[in-house]
């Protein structure tokens, strides 16, 4: 029992402007508009039909009633000063709790009383946010609601967002259904955490829109990456969801130097959870460079991609990361590539050879120069140690880098490499020489036989 439900309803609901008296005038007794006498008594739209308005308004009370109606009223108006001329929840969904009610369009206006009101707007009366809906027969399409009277934070913050002009249904398109939002950390809220992936691939998941916005389509990638796992199959609260990088309401281009996908300000947006690697980041050369400007060196991303993050320890990890510090250390990759470590892992795919950063680490990398280096003169023996356990003194001599083209820097291999090829090339000549003279005597023998036999 509510307590609009003693009030006659013409004083709940002021009519319309613009409506004739006699629109309002059906029946023959004050009604309290009690909901379930609502939808009992009063015929109630069907599919695809109008609603008849007039049946929703009252006719006038007799007079003795009119009194006793006024006194309540008065009684009513001192306890709960202004929610009385908004319209309870009840009456609305005594229309629109029916699955079948639609608008003129055929679609559908129906509300999930239930839904509502166990969601986090459930303290909020209809006309909260229904503002222009003032009473009943309501206008065919009350105005747009507006999250901003309430939500101004929020709203300010998607100004001047990525998503300010591009997503047309405003708020909704991250929090779904209007009447079935949550709060942020209940697991059927469109924008928990477990659930942020989902809500944004409904964009960035679509082929179409990747293409009409020249946007990569990250979502499936993101899914298939040891965060999506975590996120999707894990339920890892903590793991990285689109959120965790992006922001929520102020997600800015990566190309905006305010942005925390922004390159220089990718190390502090992974470093929010992987504070250890962060700071041995900062501690080695590529860090150091980053922090003071140089944006040729790597970032996180650089190595490990935004979307696609795998497992180092896989195999499709250690394989693809040398071409990665290739890219950039080109001269180096060359002469690693020469090296049985790389030979054995490009030709025969083999995975636990030695990569770059087996030898020089991952983040805290450093010149050779630095006693720290685990390259440096004084640690080869315990980083070479890693993998060949019999390493000393004499088998750290071995060059992870020998260039043999160059005579400066290694000219014994130059000279091998020099005589290796000298050889290689006189031995080739010599058999050339020889088969091409042996041809030609074959030929000749071939010829002579051939005049002699007719
Ligand atoms: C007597 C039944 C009835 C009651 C009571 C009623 N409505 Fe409606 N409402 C309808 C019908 C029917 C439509 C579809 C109008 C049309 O034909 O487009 C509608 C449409 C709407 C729409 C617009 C949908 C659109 O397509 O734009 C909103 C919003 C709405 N109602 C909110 C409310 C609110 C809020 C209340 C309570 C204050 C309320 N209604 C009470 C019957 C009702
Ligand atoms: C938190 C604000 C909020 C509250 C509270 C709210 N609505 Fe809505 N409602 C919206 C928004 C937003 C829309 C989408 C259309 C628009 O922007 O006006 C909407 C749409 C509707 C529609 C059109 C059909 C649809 O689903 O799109 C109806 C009918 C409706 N609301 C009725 C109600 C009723 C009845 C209640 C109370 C039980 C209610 N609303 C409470 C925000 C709200
Ligand atoms: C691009 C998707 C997106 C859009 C568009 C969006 N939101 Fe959000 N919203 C989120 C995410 C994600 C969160 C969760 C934030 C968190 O967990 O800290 C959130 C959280 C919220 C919260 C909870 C408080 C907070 O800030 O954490 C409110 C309130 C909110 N949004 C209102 C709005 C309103 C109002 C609009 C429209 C002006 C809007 N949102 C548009 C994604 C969006
Ligand atoms: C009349 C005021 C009002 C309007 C209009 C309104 N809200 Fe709310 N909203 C609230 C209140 C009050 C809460 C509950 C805050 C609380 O419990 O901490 C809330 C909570 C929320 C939350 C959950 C916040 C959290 O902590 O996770 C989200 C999301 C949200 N609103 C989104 C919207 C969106 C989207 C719209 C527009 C469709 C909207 N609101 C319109 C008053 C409003
Ligand atoms: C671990 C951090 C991280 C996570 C998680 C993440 N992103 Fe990104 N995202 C980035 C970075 C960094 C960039 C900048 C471009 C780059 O490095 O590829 C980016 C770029 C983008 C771009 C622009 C791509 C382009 O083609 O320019 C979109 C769209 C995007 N992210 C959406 C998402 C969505 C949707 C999710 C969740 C499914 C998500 N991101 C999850 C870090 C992340
Ligand atoms: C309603 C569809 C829609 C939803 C939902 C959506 N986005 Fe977007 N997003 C877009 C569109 C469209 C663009 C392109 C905007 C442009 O370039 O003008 C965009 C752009 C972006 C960009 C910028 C890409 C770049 O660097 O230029 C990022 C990052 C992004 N979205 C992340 C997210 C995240 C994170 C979420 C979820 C919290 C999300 N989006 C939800 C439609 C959506
Ligand atoms: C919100 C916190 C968070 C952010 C931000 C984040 N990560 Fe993660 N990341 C995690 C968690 C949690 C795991 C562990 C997942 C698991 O083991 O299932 C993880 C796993 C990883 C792994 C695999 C580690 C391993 O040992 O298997 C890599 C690599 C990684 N993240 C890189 C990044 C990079 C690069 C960024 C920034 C672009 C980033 N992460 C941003 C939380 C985060
Ligand atoms: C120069 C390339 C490069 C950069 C830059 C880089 N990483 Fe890595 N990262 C790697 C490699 C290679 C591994 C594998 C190391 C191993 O297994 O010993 C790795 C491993 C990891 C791991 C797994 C745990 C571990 O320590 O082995 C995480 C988490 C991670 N990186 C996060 C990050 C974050 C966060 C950043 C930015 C602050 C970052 N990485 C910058 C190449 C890089
Ligand atoms: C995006 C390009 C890029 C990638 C990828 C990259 N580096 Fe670098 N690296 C640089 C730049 C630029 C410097 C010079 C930094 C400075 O001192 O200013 C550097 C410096 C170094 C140094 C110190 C050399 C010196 O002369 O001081 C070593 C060692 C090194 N990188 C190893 C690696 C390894 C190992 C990887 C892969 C795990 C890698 N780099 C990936 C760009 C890159
Ligand atoms: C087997 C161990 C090992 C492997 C694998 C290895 N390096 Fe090295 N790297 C060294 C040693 C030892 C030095 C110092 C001696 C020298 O300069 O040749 C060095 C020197 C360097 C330097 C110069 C450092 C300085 O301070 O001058 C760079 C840059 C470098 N390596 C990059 C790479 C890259 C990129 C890869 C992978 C393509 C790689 N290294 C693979 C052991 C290795
Ligand atoms: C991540 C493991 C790993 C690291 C670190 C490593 N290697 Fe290797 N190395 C291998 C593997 C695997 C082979 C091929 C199998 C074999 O013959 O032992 C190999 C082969 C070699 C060979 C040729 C075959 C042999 O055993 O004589 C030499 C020489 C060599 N490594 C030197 C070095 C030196 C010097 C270092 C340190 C600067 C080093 N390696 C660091 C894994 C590693």
């Amino acid at each position: 029992m509510n307590l609009f439900s003693f009030v006659p309803a013409r004083f709940l609901h002021s009519s319309p402007a613009g409506r004739g008296p006699d629109e309002f005038r059906r029946g023959n007794a004050s009604r309290m508009l009690e909901p379930g006498q609502l939808s009992a008594g009063i015929e109630l739209p069907r599919r695809g039909r109008r609603l008849n308005r007039g049946t929703l308004n009252c006719a006038r009370p007799a007079a003795g009633w009119k009194m006793l109606a006024a006194g309540i009223f008065v009684l009513l108006v001192l306890s709960l000063p202004c929610a009385l001329y908004a319209a309870n929840n009840a009456d609305c969904l005594a229309c629109h709790a029916d699955k079948t009610l639609q608008n003129a369009a055929g679609k559908s206006v129906a509300v999930d009383g239930d839904t509502f009101h166990a969601s986090v707007h459930s303290g909020l009366s209809c006309t909260d946010c229904h503002s222009s809906v003032k009473g009943f027969p309501h206008p065919d399409h009350p105005a747009a609601v507006q999250c901003t009277t309430c939500h101004a934070d929020q709203t300010k913050g998607l100004e001047g967002s990525v998503h300010a002009a591009a997503s047309p249904g405003g708020c909704l398109s991250c929090h779904g259904s209007p009447h079935a939002i949550f709060p942020k950390d209940d697991a059927r809220s469109a924008v928990y955490p477990l659930n942020i992936p989902r809500t944004c691939g409904t964009c960035h998941g679509s082929e179409r829109l990747a293409k009409k916005y020249g946007l990569q389509n990250v979502y499936s990638v993101y899914m298939d990456s040891i965060h999506g796992y975590a996120v999707s199959k894990e339920g890892l609260l903590v793991a990285a969801n689109c959120m965790s990088c992006h922001g929520s309401h102020h997600i800015l281009s990566h190309k905006n130097p305010k942005s925390p996908t922004y390159k220089a300000n990718i190390p502090a947006t992974c470093g929010t959870c992987h504070g250890g690697v962060n700071d041995e980041y900062l501690g080695g050369v590529h860090g150091k460079a980053v922090a003071s400007g140089n944006m040729k060196a790597p970032v996180c991303t650089d190595c490990h991609t935004a979307h696609a993050i795998l497992q180092p320890t896989l195999a499709t990890f250690r394989m693809q990361s040398t071409p990665i510090c290739g890219s950039c250390h080109q001269g180096r990759f060359a002469t690693y590539g020469d090296t049985f470590h790389s030979q054995l892992g490009l030709l025969g795919g083999y995975v636990q050879t030695a990569r770059c950063w087996d030898c020089h680490g991952a983040h805290e990398i450093l010149p050779a120069s630095d006693p720290r280096s685990p390259v440096a003169p004084g640690n080869l023996i315990k980083t070479c140690g890693k993998c060949h356990a019999d390493a000393n003194a004499s088998f750290v001599q071995y060059q992870p880098h020998a260039n043999p083209r160059n005579r400066r820097l290694n000219p014994a291999l130059y000279y091998i490499r020099l005589f290796m090829n000298l050889l290689l090339w006189s031995v080739l000549g010599f058999f050339a020489l020889h088969t091409l003279l042996w041809f030609i005597r074959s030929k000749r023998e071939q010829d002579r036989n051939g005049h002699a036999g007719r």
